[in-house]
């Protein structure tokens, strides 16, 4: 069975610098999504931005502060028009030894998940 096609579908894309977020962004592209990546590396996602062409733009934003998040939904407004999706691929993945865990570390690492809800 076939992806759908998307035909111009305005997408926040969060966590598109890197790893799942980014190729998850490529994936939406060849789909035919106006994507918005957003992520706190402005030279990584612009660099993605221009592979991906016309149609992507870029906001930067830290999704674990309610500025960050208030920059990223405005950026994408302005640059898309309007937004249809939402998709929060940022995260960090930090493994470390459940004896010696640090528990001031696992909430600095747990944080940006559950802020993004709030978008
Ligand atoms: N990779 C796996 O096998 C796997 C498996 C299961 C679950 N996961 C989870 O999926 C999520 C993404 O994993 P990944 O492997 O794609 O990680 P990654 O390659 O490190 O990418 C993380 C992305 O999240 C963004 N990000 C992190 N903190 C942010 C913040 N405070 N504000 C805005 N953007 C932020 C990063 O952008 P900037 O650095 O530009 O801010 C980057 O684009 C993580 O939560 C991870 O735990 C991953």
């Amino acid at each position: 069975m076939s992806a759908p096609a998307l035909n111009g579908a305005r997408i926040l894309l969060l966590g598109a610098s890197g790893g799942i977020g980014e190729a998850t962004a490529r994936a939406l592209a060849a789909r035919g999504a106006r994507l918005c990546l957003a992520g706190r590396r402005r030279e990584s996602l612009a660099v993605l931005a221009t592979e991906l062409g016309e149609g992507a733009a870029v906001a930067t934003g830290d999704i674990a502060t309610e500025q960050g998040r208030r920059s990223l939904v405005s950026g994408a407004l302005n640059e898309l028009g309007g937004l249809e999706l939402l998709i929060n691929a940022a995260g960090v993945l930090d493994f470390v030894p459940f004896d010696i865990h640090d528990p001031g570390a696992w909430n600095a690492s747990s944080a940006p998940t559950p802020s993004a809800r709030c978008c």
